[in-house]
Order: C-alpha cells, then structure tokens, then sequence
C-alpha cells in the first residue's frame, strides 16, 4: 500500500455516541436521549447516559490517540450541550470542554476535524419541528457562528452535517432513528433542510474563520445491478439517486437530480426545488463515510422501484454489511470524474462492526476487522495510484461506543471499552493502524 508522505490519518468519534449527557455539566436534552428512552426504539433499551464518559475522561482519550500516532481526530460538538435549549443562552461548560478538548489535541500534535451536526439536535428545537421546521439553515447558522467565534483561531478544519441521508431517511421515513417520524414529505423536507443548512453553514464558517478548510459529511453507498438485465440496472440507478445523488447533486450541482424528482413527485410538493443551489457553496473537501455497497434487483411495487439482494456466500459484518472493499475503489474514481475532480476527498469514517473477544495479556484479537481496514486502505491505495485525490482517512470508530439504534451491542472500535469499569483496551487493529501510519510517515 502506497498512501502519500502528507496524508492524513485519524481516527472519528460522535458527541453523543462517546461523551455522555451529563446533565450536571449544562447539557441540554437531544432527541437521541429522547427517543432512546422511548421504549422499543433502541436495543435493550439502552442510552446514551454515559457511554464512554468521554466528557470526563477526554485527556486519557487524547493520549491514546497519541499513542496511536494519527496525525488527526475527527470529533463533533453536541449542540445541546453548547446551547441546551438549541438557540439563545449559551452553556459555558459546554464550550469550555470543546475548548478544552482542542487544546488537548493540538498540544499533542494532532489536528482537530470538527464535525457540527452529528445527529444529536437540541430537544427544545425538535418540539418546534426540528429539521422540518423552515428556520433551520437560520438556527444552524447561529450556532455555526457560536461555534467559529469560539474554536475558529485554533480549529480550520470543518465539517457541517454528517451524514444527511441518515438524518433524513432513518430518522423521518423508516423511523428507526431519532426523532423517530415515518412520512415520507417530512424526510424529504428534512433532507432539503440540510442542504440548506450546509449552505448557510458554509458561508458562515468563511466569513469568521480565516483560513478554514470545510466540507460536508456524506455516506454514500454504491449500487450495483443484481444482473445485466436492464430493469435491474435502472433498479440500481434509482438506489444509487436515492442513496447518493440526492446529496451530491445540491452540493456539488445545486439542483436534485432529474430522474428522482420525477420518481418522487408529490411526495416533494411544498418543497422549492430550486432553493437548493444555496447547497453548492464551495467546498475545500467532500467527507466521504463509505461501509459497504448495495446489489439491487427491479421491484415496481417498492417506493424506489428496488429491492436488495443479499450476497450469499460473501463475508458480511456483524451489522450485516457485506464486505466489499471494490465498491470503494470504484466510488472514488466515480467523484473523481463526475462530481469532486481534484476537490480532496477525505474518508470521514470506514470500519467495521465483529463481535470480540475479551481483552487478553492487554489486548483484544480482532482478526475480522484488522483485515476488513487491510482491504479498504488497499483499495483505497489502488484508487489514489489511479488519480482519485483522496487526502485523508479515519477509521470509525477510535473506541467502542453507543450504536444508536444498536445500542452497546455493536462495537466499531478499534480500542476496546469495558462499559462497567470504563477500561480502554486496543485492539490488533489498533496496533496494525498505528503501524501503517508509522510506515506511511517513514
Ligand atoms: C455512520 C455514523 C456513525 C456510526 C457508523 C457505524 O452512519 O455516522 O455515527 O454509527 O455509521
């Protein structure tokens, strides 16, 4: 594997997913808390109460970083906990610690990538409607500019919304993600608010942040006809509208694409359509979440006219993700000629779910992951030598952590946590990423 002298190597977290709610330190309630308390939303029942109390113990955090070598971390701010009520009165706890945390990383070399929204809205502005609500590019400008005026002279790097597709899809039309809603007008209201609310972000992070590099978060999964058939091949084409040109489209064209307006029809009355080339401000980077890929077969009653075939026989994740390294290849030529050409591509996050074993002598064997992050850097390595301008990786998850709708049952990290005791424990995988970055930066 041959990846350049000045690549970037980290490793990503999420707020609400490590930190804890902490409410004794200001934190305002999100609608992950919310709706993780719902009963039957989220396997047994759990929260994210504590999770790895990360708010506590960053600093130990920052040094297993460190020992791992990455030259980058990728975090993001809970915006409740810096605005408990979303909008208005600031908690000064809560900026303090982010405060804190960006001086913890960059006293030890390593530069902070921070991701805005990473899915844990204030409660107080779901009650008004949350990403439905027309005033969201307004409300999230707000707390972009609370957030450039506090961490903008130490922090460039910027990333506004992880993962729109999922906050729009799982969260308003299958309902298995918070705020939980299933109406197919509201996901596609929620989906054209976060593309207004990327815009609006980016030109606040401009104006306040001289120097900043930004970009937005999405996770883009490759569709691949179950056969040559052409029912199946257009079956794959509207899979891959539905998953992945609905959010390059605004952000890199400013317009939806054509053949999934037509699809959709009234499901987007109310929405202006051409609002959405406020999306395409530039970027410096797209962030790319790349897990696995979908094989699509014709279906005319499904709602995107495909359904999923499962690949027998292929090694899938505990998630029931099919591994298939090539799919990543393939997707970074793909933005390399249609959507980014030399625009750098960084991998916002990769990696894979396995059930563990315990740690042993001091360490956690974890031989399934170790090779799925050997196959993905490979392929990555391949597309780089083909002229894919990626700059950047982090693997997901530096630690275990809490899996949203998975609870604690699904671990991603590459650094084992005992939920009881707190205990963090690295994994092979870990050592074998340290030891390629070393070997990367020899
Ligand atoms: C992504 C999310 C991240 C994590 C991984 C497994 O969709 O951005 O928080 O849950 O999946």
């Amino acid at each position: 594997m041959d990846f350049p002298k000045d690549f970037i190597w980290g490793t990503a977290t999420s707020s609400y997913q490590i930190e804890g709610e902490t409410p004794e330190a200001g934190r305002g309630d999100c609608i992950w808390g919310h709706f993780a308390r719902t009963p039957g939303k989220v396997v047994n029942g759990e929260t994210g109460a504590v999770a790895c109390d990360h708010y506590y113990r960053y600093k130990e955090d920052v040094a297993l970083l460190k020992s791992l070598g990455v030259n980058a971390y990728r975090f993001s701010v809970s915006w409740p906990r810096v605005l408990p009520l979303g909008l208005g009165a600031t908690n000064a706890a809560g900026l303090d610690f982010y405060s804190r945390l960006v001086d913890e990383l960059l006293a030890n070399g390593i530069t902070p990538y921070l991701t805005l929204y990473h899915w844990d809205l204030p409660w107080s502005l779901q009650e008004l409607g949350g990403w439905t609500n027309k005033d969201m590019p307004a409300w999230f400008a707000e707390y972009t500019g609370l957030m450039t005026r506090t961490l903008g002279d130490r922090v460039k790097h910027w990333i506004t919304i992880n993962e729109p597709w999922c906050v729009a899809h799982l969260g308003h039309l299958w309902g298995v993600h918070a705020p939980g809603l299933r109406d197919p007008k509201l996901a596609y209201m929620a989906a054209h608010q976060t593309h207004l609310a990327h815009g609006a972000a980016m030109r606040v992070i401009r104006e306040t942040v001289p120097g900043a590099q930004a970009g937005i978060t999405l996770n883009l999964t490759p569709a691949y006809p179950a056969s040559d058939d052409p029912q199946d091949v257009l079956a794959a084409q509207y899979d891959d509208g539905f998953s992945n040109r609905w959010f390059l489209d605004p952000v890199f064209k400013g317009k939806y694409p054509a053949d999934m307006v037509e699809l959709l029809g009234e499901v987007l009355d109310g929405i202006d359509l051409d609002e959405v080339s406020a999306a395409a401000a530039p970027q410096d980077f797209l962030g790319v979440n790349f897990y696995s890929r979908g094989v699509k077969k014709w279906n005319p009653d499904a709602p995107f006219r495909n359904e999923g075939v499962k690949q027998e026989g292929a090694p899938h994740t505990a998630m029931g993700w099919e591994v298939y390294p090539q799919a990543l290849e393939e997707l970074m030529l793909r933005l390399h000629r249609e959507y980014v050409g030399d625009l750098p591509i960084l991998i916002t996050e990769n990696g894979a779910a396995y059930i563990d074993p315990e740690p042993s002598n001091g360490v956690v064997e974890d031989p399934q992951r170790a090779e799925y992050y050997r196959l993905h850097l490979d392929a990555l390595s391949r597309a780089i030598a083909q002229g894919a301008p990626v700059k950047g990786y982090f693997a997901w998850s530096l630690m275990d952590n809490y899996e949203w709708a998975e609870g604690y049952a699904k671990r991603f990290g590459i650094v084992h946590v005992d939920f009881e005791t707190q205990q963090r424990t690295l994994k092979r995988s870990a050592l074998q990423y340290r030891d390629l970055i070393a070997q990367g930066k020899a």
